[in-house]
């Protein structure tokens, strides 16, 4: 699927190329109002024996009421990927990031894909997000450099499998984060910021989910190496598309998800790419504000989660959790999780964590957790949960489907780091039990009959935002 294949002939081709003049090319146009939320592609020819290629963007009223996103196609071409077309031509995406990239074979700006380049019809893509009613005036400058090449790019790929000899078989709550940003897309974090932060707050594990693209999967091999060689480093990307965002995570090493469907069919077509990979799909931040960036189809059947709690819990996430409840009821198995979104200090990440029931230390394991809804969320670090069913001679855990009825079941609860706070029981009929918690007590309740699924929060009792979130557990 990408390039990195091609470099003997490029090495071929370096050793009879004597370096030229580079070509520049300014190319200008007008993108008008009605365009928003569509792309444009802006086409330009790459000789033979190019060895690097630049691109300046620049437009009227940047800031200023317009707003246009920037990414490249190679010679593979930019027609939409689906379940058919396994090729895929992205060069790398920054959105409204960055006003320019380099990508050359060695080395490319962090959101690029370094790599062979190919000759042949590359498109610049102009993503308009917003525009001025007079349109946005756009002009790129295009500089293509024959330097030549001797070194080459080649990935570090992170571990994501520590079951090296079967040692983690056995199920283990592991603590992490699916939703985090670093400077390879539009964060300021560093991808080894990102990893200390992670260890500082007692994750296990993290998903880097930069914004189309995956190079920081690409080259988080060493850094995991260097810095935490026992915090597993799982691949993701946040799908930013024109109709909300989520979380493609679970991926192949240099898989990519279209971004630029326009339906759901698009959607769909997404979805199947990323479960045939055999990751799981999660509906980011449904509620929020930005233009495009709440959840834009009302399809909730082909996500495996919602993440209903999304960074410092807000009126959104508490929507997302009404949403989410409203599916439950419907008796859809979706399962909740959360994400810091860290960007830029001072988020950070594990706020919140998720915490999943895994059986192994390994990406398979956590999607595994994930699609199970095997998971629950706390604010952050210090803070768990115990929530357990006894029915019968059941004891059903977080996630749990038992093929009893409610009737005659106890549930029980214990906290760690939520002392004095609010611990609510919730059915499919609402709320049905409220009371203070004390840590590391056993907090016991039976259950009413007839119950669809149980699940629990713990609340603030001063502001009543989410300290921690249960997923289900279900009496089928
Ligand atoms: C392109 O624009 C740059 C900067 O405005 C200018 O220096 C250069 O001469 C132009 N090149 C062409 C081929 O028009
Ligand atoms: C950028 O575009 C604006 C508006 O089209 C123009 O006024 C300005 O001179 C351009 N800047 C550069 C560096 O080309
Ligand atoms: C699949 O790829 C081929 C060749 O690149 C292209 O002609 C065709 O339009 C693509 N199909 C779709 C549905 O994008
Ligand atoms: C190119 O982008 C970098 C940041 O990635 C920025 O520092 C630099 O000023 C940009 N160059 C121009 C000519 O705008
Ligand atoms: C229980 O707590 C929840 C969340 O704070 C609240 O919405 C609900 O009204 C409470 N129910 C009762 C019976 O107090
Ligand atoms: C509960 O909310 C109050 C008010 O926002 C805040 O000051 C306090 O730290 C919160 N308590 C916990 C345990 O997070």
């Amino acid at each position: 699927m990408k390039v990195t294949t091609f470099l003997p002939l490029v090495a071929a081709l370096v050793a009879s190329v004597s370096a030229r003049d580079p070509v520049t090319l300014n190319l200008t146009g007008h993108i008008d109002p009605s365009q928003v939320m569509s792309f444009v592609y802006v086409p330009f020819q790459v000789e033979p024996e190019t060895t690097s290629v630049y691109v300046l963007q620049n437009y009227s009223l940047k800031g200023k009421g317009n707003a246009l996103d920037l990414g490249v196609f190679d010679q593979r071409g930019y027609q939409l990927m689906n379940g058919v077309n396994d090729t895929f031509g992205s060069r790398g995406w920054s959105g409204g990031f960055r006003n320019n990239f380099t990508i050359t074979p060695s080395w490319a700006t962090p959101g690029y894909n370094p790599g062979a380049i190919e000759p042949g019809t590359w498109n610049v893509v102009l993503g308009p997000y917003q525009s001025v009613p007079a349109g946005i005036d756009w002009q790129l400058q295009v500089v293509m450099g024959f330097d030549p090449v001797d070194t080459y790019f080649s990935p570090t790929f992170a571990q994501v499998d520590f079951d090296t000899v079967g040692q983690f078989e056995q199920q283990e709550w592991l603590r992490g984060d699916f939703h985090m940003h670093t400077v390879y897309s539009d964060g300021k974090y560093t991808p080894d910021e990102q990893i200390q932060h992670a260890v500082a707050q007692d994750l296990n594990f993290i998903f880097f989910s930069d914004h189309n693209t995956d190079t920081s999967n690409n080259i988080i091999g060493a850094y995991q190496q260097a810095f935490a060689p026992d915090l597993l480093i799982c691949r993701a990307i946040e799908v930013t598309t024109r109709h909300g965002h989520w979380q493609a995570a679970g991926l192949d090493r240099e898989q990519l998800i279209d971004w630029r469907y326009q339906d759901v069919a698009g959607f769909v077509d997404a979805t199947q790419q990323v479960h045939r990979a055999g990751g799981f799909v999660s509906v980011n931040h449904p509620f929020a504000a930005c233009p495009a960036c709440n959840w834009g189809f009302d399809d909730w059947d082909h996500n495996d989660a919602i993440e209903v709690w999304n960074a410092n819990f807000d009126s959104s996430d508490q929507q997302s959790i009404q949403k989410w409840h409203e599916l439950l009821v419907a008796g859809k198995f979706t399962a909740a999780i959360g994400g810091s979104d860290s960007h830029s200090p001072p988020s950070m990440n594990g706020v919140p964590t998720t915490v999943v029931n895994a059986r192994g230390r390994k990406q398979s394991a956590i999607v595994a957790a994930v699609k199970n809804a095997h998971a629950y969320i706390v604010e952050g670090p210090g803070k768990s949960m115990i929530f357990n069913v006894k029915v019968k001679n059941t004891v059903a855990q977080i996630g749990d489907k038992v093929h009893e009825s409610s009737s005659g079941a106890q549930a029980f609860l214990t906290v760690e780091g939520m002392s004095g706070q609010k611990a609510c029981f919730i059915s499919d009929k609402g709320y049905f039990y409220n009371t203070t918690i004390t840590d590391g007590k056993v907090l016991q309740h039976q259950l009413p009959r007839s119950l669809k699924f149980v699940r629990v929060e713990v609340r603030n009792v001063t502001d009543d935002s989410a300290l921690g979130l249960a997923n289900p557990i279900w009496f089928l």
